[in-house]
Formats: structure tokens, sequence, C-alpha cells
């Protein structure tokens, strides 16, 4: 058969409250343009993230019943251990509530003044941590990763040659190297196995230990399989362990690939480092036999991490995304392509050239989205990176808008209702007018922000 179908049936279904476009222009002008300010019962459907938002299975929600919420030493615990372990078999697994945590801790080790630390594409929480440690994060893709007409089947990986240079560069002051799989900030494209080798040969060679940012694995697991030579008779599971075996430690955000709602964790082999997390996470998060966690979560990631590496799941899901990108290719619509692992992004700045970058066309494009269809989606472009410490403000490199896919919630006609708001989209791309903000905070603009449309 051709169709490939959502393998799952609803068992239970959450309704969405219809709006209609005057009263969305109404709920735009309240939240002053800003999407984040908008209530999610206001939205129809939610692109801004894939995480958290996923839906759980019937037996995430059967193993929720099994928590037990023993402060120390609960099995709810070592099953989530042993479901870790069995697809990263690293010596210790410590319980965070959500990624940024795990990052928070490994930094605080890694991290401080004059240290350098390289990755594929930092995500914004983990140079967040890497700078608020003092240290610098530097992003070392390949040049396709930033070229969204590329169709490199692997955009995420490591420039080889650069790091090389990188660590010769900056010797003693890097202390370690990150790979993040895929790569979300440059459009969640995917890592080869070869890349994750490569990368952590590089690592051993200069004494640096190796950390992936797993938050996506098994999207990059799926990837690895159906696009790079010779794994295509390989099992998800064993292609999940040969990436991570690679590596010295991780850190993960259990809201994506672990069908969370919520949690996270570090995983370390070195006895003593992972000695000095567990002390820190003591202080921050929890005792180590739950971190920021209840019980009932840890079962859930348990129990998650069993269907994540489900091929019919996988197939499905990056099928969607796939689909979506296609026929707004065929609309004419720039997208970043091939398709990625969470998410469609759309090339803003190219669709909407009418709009210079510092009237924010990926805002432009998002808002409009949302007035016209009632689909929330994200900016990452210009409002997000384009204000700088010193006050000034630039384009950034790429004007995207993101739409995020959560996990199992959306079906076909969801998809096929987002490609038809483009298409209504297409016919008032001219008209449509840039943005300037009226108002912002010193930090992260993006999330508070005002704007006001630029009348055309
Ligand atoms: N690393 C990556 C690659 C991420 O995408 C995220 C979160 C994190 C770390 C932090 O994890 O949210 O559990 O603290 N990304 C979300 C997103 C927020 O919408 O892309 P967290």
């Amino acid at each position: 058969m051709k169709t490939i179908i959502e393998p799952f049936r609803i068992k239970s279904v959450e309704p969405i409250r219809m709006t209609t476009r005057a009263e969305r222009q109404d709920l735009l002008q309240a939240a002053n343009y800003n999407l984040f300010a908008l209530k999610s019962d206001d939205v129809l459907i939610d692109l801004l993230t894939d995480s958290g938002t996923g839906a759980m299975s019937a037996a995430q929600w059967s193993a929720v019943m099994q928590g037990d919420e023993s402060y120390a030493g609960s099995p709810s615990f070592y099953r989530f251990e042993a479901a870790v372990k069995n697809l990263m078999p690293f010596n210790h697994v410590i319980p965070t509530h959500q990624g940024r945590a795990a990052e928070a801790i490994l930094f605080s080790m890694f991290g401080g003044a004059g240290r350098n630390i390289p990755n594929n594409t930092h995500f914004d929480t983990t140079r967040g941590n890497i700078e608020a440690s003092g240290a610098q994060g530097h992003d070392l893709v390949i040049a396709e990763g930033k070229d969204p007409a590329s169709e490199h089947p692997f955009k995420g990986n490591m420039d080889l040659d650069r790091l090389d240079a990188y660590l010769e560069e900056h010797g003693d002051s890097v202390p370690c190297v990150m790979l993040t799989i895929t790569n979300n900030a440059g459009g969640g494209q995917p890592v080869s196995l070869a890349n994750i080798r490569a990368t952590a040969a590089l690592a051993r060679k200069y004494g640096k230990p190796f950390f992936i940012d797993g938050c996506r694995f098994a999207e990059n697991a799926w990837f690895i399989k159906t696009r790079e030579d010779g794994q295509q008779d390989r099992s998800i599971p064993e292609i999940v362990r040969d990436c991570f075996a690679e590596a010295d430690g991780m850190t993960m955000s259990a809201k994506k690939d672990a069908f969370g709602n919520i949690g996270g964790w570090l995983a370390l082999n070195d006895d003593s480092l992972a000695e000095t997390a567990r002390n820190h996470l003591i202080r921050t998060e929890g005792f180590p036999t739950y971190g920021g966690l209840s019980g009932r979560d840890l079962e859930a990631l348990a129990q998650g991490l069993s269907e994540i590496v489900d091929e019919d799941y996988l197939r499905y899901r990056i099928r969607t995304n796939a689909y979506i990108i296609e026929r707004l290719d065929a609309l004419g619509i720039p997208v970043v392509k091939p398709a990625g692992g969470h998410a469609v992004f759309i090339d803003a700045r190219r669709w909407l050239s009418h709009i210079p970058p510092l009237e924010y066309p990926g805002h432009a494009l998002a808002v409009a989205l949302y007035e016209i269809a009632g689909i929330r989606s994200c900016e990452i472009g210009t409002v997000m990176f384009g204000r700088h410490p010193d006050g000034s403000e630039h384009p950034a490199a790429m004007d995207l808008v993101r739409l995020a896919m959560p996990r199992r919630t959306y079906t076909q006609s969801h998809a096929d209702y987002i490609v038809e708001a483009f298409e209504e989209l297409a016919k008032a791309r001219e008209s449509l007018t840039g943005y300037r903000i009226v108002k912002e905070p010193q930090l992260m603009r993006h999330f508070t922000c005002h704007f006001e449309p630029i009348e055309g």
C-alpha cells in the first residue's frame, strides 16, 4: 500500500475550539501581535513546538499508574534507568526535569570563563547555559546546513575540517565537543553515523570528552537507516546504540523523543563527573533517583522510550513533514529541504522578499498564518536573533518560520488544512506587510515583545 497511515487509533480526544478570522484579528491585537501571548485555547493547530506536546499512548497512561513516589530508590527510577541504558548504554543516568536542567549541570562542570565549546549548532538553551557560565559556544555545521535549498541528506553534520582547525586553534580552552542530533536550530536536519564517528574520533585525537544532545535521537536514527549507505537492514535500536557508543555522555530533553510531557536526563560514563553531577542535582533538582520528576513521569518515559524506536511510527512521523514540504514546494513556497525530523521550515525572507529583514518577514508570515487559519507557528529569524548585546540590531542569518509537529497529535486532515492555509496565504502574499517592535525586554525579546503592523 502506498498510503502511510497514522499507526494508531484514537482512544481519547481533546476538542479544538473553532474561531473565526474576525475573532483572531481581535485576539492578535490584544496580544500585541506576539503569538506567545495568545491563549492556546484560541489556537486551532498549535505548531509552536514539538516539545512536551505529544500524545501519550494507552500503555504510557497505564504505566503512570505504576508510578512509585518514594523519595529514594523508587522502582520507577530503575525502570526508567533500564530503558535509557537499553538504548544509550552509559554508566550513569541522572534524571532532570527537562533538557536545559541537564545542560545547566553539564556546563557547571565544563563551562567557565575563557572556555570554548563547539557544536554543529547549539540550541538556544544550550548556548544560554554555556554563556551563563562565562564560556562561549561556537557553531560548526557544514556549509550545506545553512543553505535552505541544499538537498544534502545530512545537513546537520559537523564540518570536520573546521572542527579540526578549531581544536588546534583553541587547544586547552576547549573542555568538550558537542553534537546535536537532529540539528534543531538548523532545521531539524540529521547527522550521519559516519559524521558522529568522525566527530568522536576528532574529539579523541585532541583528548576532549564528546557529548551528544540527543533530544531527537530516534528521528536521527530513522534518517541514518533510510539515507546512509549500509544502514538499511539495521534496526533503529542498533543504530541508536552505535550513535551513543561513540560518546562520553549525553544531555536529553525527554519532551521530544521519549514521548514525555516533561523530563530529561544527563548521562555520563565517568564516575567522578557523575558524582559531581549528582551532588549538583541534589541541590537543584532532587534526589538522584527522581531528579526533578515524579515516579509517574519516570514510568511514562520508560514506556515512551520503547515506543519511539518503532519503525511504523517513525515512518509516519517523517512522512508527514515530507508530505507537507512536497505540497508547499509544489505551490512554489520556499521550504527548507529535504524534510527534517520534527518540523517544516519556511524560508520567509525569500517568500516575502518585499518585506525587509528588519521589518521581520518571518513574523509577518507567522501572524498571517494565525489570522487566516488559526495555526500557531514560530519565527526563527531576526525577531529571535536580531538584537545584539551592544544594543545594535542586524538581520539574522535567515528568516525562517518553523511549523513544529507535536508527536502523534494531529492527523492527515490537519496536514491538508495546513497546506490549504498556505494556498490562501499565497493569494494574499503581496499584500502582507512587515512589523515594528514597539516594546522589548533586554534579553530573548521574542517571547514578550510588542509589535505593531506597518501599514502597507
Ligand atoms: N536541545 C535541543 C536540541 C532542543 O531542541 C531543546 C528544546 C533543548 C535542548 C532543551 O530542552 O526544553 O527540555 O529544556 N527545544 C524546544 C523547541 C523548546 O521548541 O525546540 P528542554
